[in-house]
This record gives C-alpha cells, sequence and structure tokens, in this order.
C-alpha cells in the first residue's frame, strides 16, 4: 500500500508511476485526513510507501499527522520506502520520516528524491515551460532509477543522524499570519472547489467567498488549483504562474 500527500500534482505522479510498477494500492493522505479515515489492513501488501513534498526540508505537518494516527493491521515483512519529491533540494524529511515511523514501530527501508518543479511560489517565480519539462523529464528518470532500487528490495538513503524539526508546523508560517494573508479575487465564481481540496478543512465558503481559518499547511493546493486563479497570498502571489503537473491528471474533486 503506498500513501501519497500532493497538493498540486507532483507527488501524485510520482506515487502512480511506482504504485504501477510495483503493483500496489494507493491511498491518497488528504482524502484519508478528511474522511478521518486511519485503519488499514496491509496483510497482503509486499510494500507499505509514504509518497510526499519536501516541506521546510522536513516532513508535511498533514503527512506527519497521518502517520501519528494510523492503525496498520497485519504490519511485518513489507518493504518500507518513502519517496520525497522536491523543488531544489532535500533536507531531512527522510530522517524525519524513518523518526515518524519509528515512533509507530515501523521498520523503515529508506527514502528515495525526486526532484521536480517548486511549486513554492510565495517567494520566487515558477521556471519557464522548457525547463519545468526538463525537469519532470529528470524526475522521470530519478523515479525509474528508485523503482529498480524497490523491486530489488535494496535500501533507500537511510538517515545516519537525527532530526532536529519532525514535520514543518501548520502553525509556523501558515496559521499566524498566514492563513489571514489568503484571499479570493473578485475572479472567484464561488464553485467551492478549493473548499473541497483543502486536506485540513481550513477553508469554508462564507457567504459567496472562501475564508481561511484554523491549521492551514500551506500545501497551496487551493491557490495554485482554483481554476479561475482567484485565490492570492498576500500580494506574494500576484501575477505569478500557478503549477499544476503536466503529466498528472488532477481530478478535480475528492482526489487530492
Ligand atoms: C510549504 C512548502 C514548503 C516547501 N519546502 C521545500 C523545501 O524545503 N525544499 C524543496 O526543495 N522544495 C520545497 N517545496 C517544494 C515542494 O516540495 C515540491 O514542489 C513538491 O514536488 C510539491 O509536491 P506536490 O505537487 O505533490 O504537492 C515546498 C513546497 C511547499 C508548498
Amino acid at each position: 500500500m503506498i500513501f501519497y500527500f500532493s497538493a498540486t500534482g507532483n507527488s501524485q505522479y510520482a506515487a502512480e508511476r511506482i504504485a504501477a510498477a510495483v503493483g500496489s494500492r494507493l491511498i491518497s493522505i488528504g482524502v484519508a485526513l478528511r474522511d478521518g479515515k486511519f485503519d488499514y489492513d496491509i496483510s497482503d501488501d509486499a510494500y507499505l510507501g509514504f509518497v510526499l513534498p519536501t516541506f521546510a526540508d522536513t516532513l508535511p505537518g498533514p503527512a506527519a499527522r497521518f502517520i501519528e494516527k494510523l492503525e496498520l493491521k497485519g504490519l511485518g515483512g513489507q518493504y518500507v520506502f518513502g519517496v520525497f519529491t522536491c523543488g531544489a533540494s532535500t533536507g531531512e524529511e527522510g530522517a524525519a520520516l524513518g523518526y515518524a515511523l519509528s515512533q509507530r514501530q515501523i521498520d523503515y527501508n529508506g527514502s528515495f528524491d525526486v526532484v521536480m518543479p517548486d511549486n513554492f511560489i510565495l517567494w520566487s517565480n515558477l521556471p519557464s515551460e522548457e525547463r519545468i519539462n526538463a525537469r519532470l523529464d529528470a524526475a522521470d528518470r530519478s523515479i525509474d532509477a528508485a523503482i529498480k532500487v524497490i523491486l530489488a528490495r535494496e535500501n533507500g538513503k537511510i538517515p545516519s543522524r537525527g532530526v532536529s524539526r519532525p514535520f514543518m508546523p501548520m502553525d509556523s508560517i501558515s496559521t499566524a499570519a498566514g492563513t489571514a494573508k489568503f484571499h479570493a479575487t473578485d475572479k472567484c465564481i464561488s464553485c467551492g472547489l478549493c473548499e473541497k481540496l483543502c486536506p485540513m478543512s481550513c477553508i469554508k465558503i462564507e457567504e459567496i467567498k472562501p475564508e481561511w481559518e484554523g491549521e492551514c499547511s500551506l500545501c497551496l493546493a487551493c491557490l495554485h488549483r482554483c481554476p479561475m486563479e482567484a485565490i492570492e497570498y498576500g500580494d506574494q502571489t500576484l501575477g505569478k504562474k500557478r503549477y499544476r503537473n503536466p503529466r498528472c491528471e488532477l481530478q478535480l474533486i475528492n482526489n487530492y
């Protein structure tokens, strides 16, 4: 069984390719969190995988919360791995996943890194389409290499040191100042997609426009996937291109 968390499709794409290659079932952590589903029977599964984006060099808050609550029946004998998609480089998220799993008495066979287009546009701009495609081609090669190691049940990257931050806290840059910065412009057509997509259920359509409150993980699904590009983060995203992995079919509803 492979669990994935994905706001803009990079991790979903990697998870889908790996699941197809190793013959594994796929579960969306975003949907599971919203549905409150944490118990899974993995008795017949040869693999237990977590395909996640890197957040601030560590685990996304929602993924850490999901692992904390996970109840697995039939655990034992699975090859357990992590795959981290990232925009530039990976930090200590492999070690953070190892730590989160060790807290649940789950042994870990290591992780794999896949550099993909960076969706964190609060501080920077997306690269050109050409550079995005070149990066996606390189990512395909990294995914192929990871699949080979996973199928051979050899170890991935095993953390050699401890973790300073086990996950990106959901009240760091987000809740304190950040959710206040999210807003919908007049382009908003009140379609409600952002409310349905939010893995932390912090968007509510009040009156006509969405309002943000609560534990936002800053995954940016709402901002990137708004069909009208009506969602902004302060003035930091004004005029910037949005990103959705072009090789992945992101369904609009309930397939976060
Ligand atoms: C809140 C946040 C923090 C991020 N931090 C990092 C980081 O520390 N290093 C990095 O290389 N990429 C970082 N990124 C970029 C994402 O890890 C990368 O674009 C990832 O592939 C997105 O996956 P997704 O499309 O499945 O959501 C960050 C993105 C977000 C939204």
